[in-house]
């Protein structure tokens, strides 16, 4: 058994310890589960995705994983334990709501925990460190229980957050990933190009989303993919705003209002902009080198059309814009 192989087996144990905690342990029940019920979750969603619950103890997994046979090395280097100065090891997650990150073959390799509380001063999120069996660079939270939805709809919905994964899903919408822990990168899109080469950004209603959502359309494009945006209203993200209104009506507002990226670039860059006409024209430019990302040349031609027609530009100086770009970045 090589030492890979042993990292696997500790965090696969943990989960289950966790998810063991939050369906039978006295605080998992009181404390978690109920959490989880009362943000709207069901038992099939929360089973489906192993959420389980760490108990508030320093050293409570250790000890559970120790006393069944576990070396303290693999709990360690899977930063499920930390060892402090004195060398006495305690659990990283304690008193959180557990979020195990699978990989797309389904093992698990890394944890999400969220606090309970809402002190300010506490971190929300508590993640797992980098190991040999997490490079969070290339993972995507939600991939192995999306992959084959995303093949089936040739689509794939990107969110912030794990529980936006929990509540699209909820909604009957499978083919939903994020890119949690990490901002976005391009093996986490080369990932999704694997399956589909559409993807329909999901992002917070908030000023950081909609600021992620600009760069990670831009990214997307780089890398030849088709994407797509939905913008949720006042702040919300797609977990709240899914539990708001509804799984019916949280698809008709998918449905409704996903926008190609020029539409929403230009929606969101012109209510920036008010009627100042030179931020008006910076917009046109903005836009133009979103479409100078998209490496085939005819899709490019495509939406500098749509440009024109929209913003009311003539498509040959659009276009003049376009290679002098293209030129600039060679
Ligand atoms: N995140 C993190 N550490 C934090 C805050 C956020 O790793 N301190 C990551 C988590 O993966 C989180 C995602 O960024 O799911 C989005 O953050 P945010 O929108 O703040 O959280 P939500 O996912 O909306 O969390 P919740 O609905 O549980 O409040
Ligand atoms: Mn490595
Ligand atoms: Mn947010
Ligand atoms: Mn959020
Ligand atoms: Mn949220």
């Amino acid at each position: 058994q090589n030492a890979r192989e042993s990292l696997y087996i500790v965090s696969e144990y943990a989960a289950g310890y966790f998810a063991n905690e939050l369906w039978t342990g006295n605080d998992g029940r009181a404390i978690g589960l109920s959490y989880f019920k009362e943000r709207g979750f069901r038992e099939d969603i929360l089973k489906k995705f192993q959420l389980g619950y760490s108990p508030d103890v320093w050293d409570a997994l250790i000890q559970n994983a120790v006393g069944a046979g576990h070396k303290e090395e693999y709990l360690e280097k899977t930063g499920l334990a930390i060892r402090n100065d004195k060398g006495k090891l305690y659990d990283r997650f304690r008193g959180r709501v557990m979020f195990p990150i699978h990989n797309f073959t389904g093992r698990v390799i890394g944890f999400g925990g969220r606090t309970l509380k809402t002190d300010k001063n506490v971190p929300k999120y508590v993640n797992s460190p980098e190991s040999d069996i997490y490079h969070k660079s290339n993972v995507l939270y939600g991939l192995y229980h999306a992959k084959k939805a995303i093949r089936d709809q040739d689509n794939c919905y990107l969110v912030e957050g794990y529980a936006d994964v929990l509540a699209v899903h909820q909604a009957g919408i499978e083919n939903v990933v994020a890119s949690s822990g990490t901002s976005l990168t391009t093996e986490q899109i080369r990932l999704i190009g694997r399956f589909t080469e559409n993807v329909t950004i999901l992002y917070d209603g908030d000023a950081a989303g909609i600021k992620a959502s600009l760069r990670g359309l831009d990214m997307i494009l780089e890398e030849g993919l088709n994407v797509k945006v939905v913008l949720f209203p006042d702040g919300h993200d797609p977990d709240s705003y899914m539990h708001h209104v509804g799984s019916g009506e949280f698809k008709q507002y998918i449905e409704g209002n996903r926008r190609d990226f020029i539409l929403y670039k230009a929606t969101i860059l012109l209510k920036e902009a008010g009627t100042d006409p030179i931020k008006r024209a910076g917009i046109i430019r903005d836009i133009i080198e979103s479409i100078a990302k998209i490496p085939d040349d005819i899709k490019a031609a495509v939406f500098i059309r749509e440009c024109s027609s929209l913003l009311q530009v003539e498509e040959r100086i659009l276009l003049s814009e376009l290679n002098k770009m293209r030129a600039a970045k060679l």
